[in-house]
């Protein structure tokens, strides 16, 4: 399936296609792992929070969730390795996080897969919002295959191609992992108009510079903003923020009532928090203003 797409993904990353899979968003092959890995009593380690379906995968498969808080905002690599244990048959990682918007750095994330050793469990590392980075210590995933072959990178077109309602996300693994994913694939899991309009956004790297230029210049402008007026946020490499606020559904209604829709961090792990996307500068002046009043 989605052989076009697949040459050109392998092509731009140089590797084999037979090391991609192509899914109907990264949400199907989420949902692809835990159906070709996981078993009853596996245990599944994720941070908490995180993005809802690594535990929704977790429980189709009747496999444990085995939930590592995180440390404020970050990713706790030290306390997610001592939760490993010999029935931990899958790690999922996220970076940057949903909903915490931080990232690992290289250095924490290589100390963390070489103390996995030989023996590692599958370890996802979901790269869905990699797109909008700039912390230079961010590491590239695809290029850990070849030391890790216990390592799945997870890529999307919804968020940097804006593509979400075309459902089109990809797993990169080693040939064997890929093949695994296969088995358990429908043949004709990605529409024909999504592969389409992938193959469109791999071919305009303009448009994807400029979308990244443009979250990056906006978040800046976000986070500077917050900061004068005194109010707390994760510090973002993510096209969203995640903002402290005192009375969140209070805020989150006057905002609403303002034109801005905005989560309830109590909805996604994060209660005293509301999470905003990263907006245009007129729609970014707004919420500022409606967060003064
Ligand atoms: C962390 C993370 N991973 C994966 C996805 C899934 O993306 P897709 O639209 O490709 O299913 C999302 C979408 O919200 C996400 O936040």
């Amino acid at each position: 399936g989605s052989g076009a797409l697949r040459d050109a993904l392998a092509r731009q990353l140089g590797i084999s296609p037979d090391q991609i899979v192509v899914g109907n968003g990264a949400d199907e092959l989420i949902t692809l792992i835990a159906l070709a890995a996981f078993e009853p009593d596996d245990e599944i380690v994720m941070p908490h929070p995180s993005f809802e379906p690594y535990a929704t995968g977790a429980n189709i498969a009747g496999a444990r969730t085995v939930q590592s808080p995180l440390a404020g905002y970050e990713t706790d690599l030290g306390d997610m390795r001592r939760r490993v244990t010999p029935r931990t048959k899958a790690i999922f990682l996220c970076s940057p996080h949903n909903p915490a918007t931080t990232i690992i750095r290289r250095h924490a994330l290589l100390a963390f897969l070489d103390a996995l050793g030989d023996d590692s469990p599958l370890v996802v590392l979901d790269e869905a919002y990699r797109d909008f980075v700039d912390d230079p210590e961010y590491p590239d995933g695809v290029s850990l295959l070849a030391r890790y072959p216990r390592l799945l990178v997870l890529r999307t077109f919804s968020k940097i191609a804006g593509l979400a309602g075309l459902r089109v996300g990809y797993a990169i693994a080693s040939l064997e992992t890929i093949d695994r994913l296969n088995r358990v694939r429908a043949p004709y899991n990605v529409n024909r108009l999504g592969q389409v309009a992938a193959l469109a956004s791999l071919d305009d790297p303009e448009h994807a510079a400029r979308t990244r230029t443009f979250v990056l210049q906006e978040r800046a402008y976000l986070s500077a903003a917050l900061e004068r007026r005194g109010i707390a946020f994760a510090p973002s490499q993510a096209n969203f923020m995640l903002v402290r606020v005192s009375d969140p559904g209070r805020v989150r209604d006057r905002l609403l009532r303002g034109g801005i829709l905005v989560r309830d961090g109590a909805a996604v792990g994060f209660p005293g928090h509301l999470r905003i996307t990263v907006g245009t500068r007129e729609i970014n002046e707004r919420l500022l203003k409606l967060l003064d009043e």
